[in-house]
């Protein structure tokens, strides 16, 4: 909630930060769910597939730095504080972040053109989009339980 003496400007900015990170994180839900395409379209293609890990590693970093800035900034303009489901939002975004290099580490290293390796990858691909999917859905939900006050955290 917001303390009070803010300026109008200040209580604007703020809203207008929160808008945004909600915004980029519908967006990055969107990506994340189509990115369920990359295995198939590169199922006969091994270097198609890792070169398509890398953009989507790549954009998905920079989504997922865009939705901790906004969150970021809103904390400091509005003196938000750090409450537990803020910290939790942090937490979450270390661990997305980290998964996400390591699928990509292991993409970028492993013997494609092994077929039993190529399948492997492909199928823990589309696992993670699954867990990081899951991961978003489960906040989404803490953040509405709050909002409509079920829940106190
Ligand atoms: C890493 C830095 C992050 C910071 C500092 C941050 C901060 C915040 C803050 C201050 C709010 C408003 C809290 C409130 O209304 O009580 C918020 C809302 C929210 N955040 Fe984050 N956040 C971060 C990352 C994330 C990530 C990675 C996710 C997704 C997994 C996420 C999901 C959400 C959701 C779903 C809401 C509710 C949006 C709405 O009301 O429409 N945040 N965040």
């Amino acid at each position: 909630m917001l303390k009070s003496h803010k300026t109008k400007e200040q209580i604007m900015e703020v809203t207008q930060m929160l808008a945004t990170h909600s915004l980029l994180i519908n967006t990055f839900l969107g990506f994340l769910v189509g990115g369920f395409i990359v295995p198939f379209i590169t199922a006969k293609n091994p270097l198609g597939f890792r070169k398509a890990s890398f953009i989507y590693t790549m954009t998905f970093q920079a989504i997922i730095t865009m939705i901790a800035f906004a969150g970021i900034v809103a904390v400091f303009t509005g003196d938000l504080g750090w409450s537990i489901t803020t910290i939790i939002m942090m937490g979450l975004w270390a661990i997305m972040m980290y998964i996400e290099i390591q699928k990509h580490k292991a993409i970028k290293v492993a013997n494609l053109q092994n077929e039993e390796t190529f399948r492997v990858l492909k199928s823990a691909f589309l696992k993670i989009s699954a867990l990081q999917i899951l991961l978003i859905v489960v906040m989404m939900g803490l953040m509405l339980l709050k909002a409509e006050g079920t829940i106190s955290i």
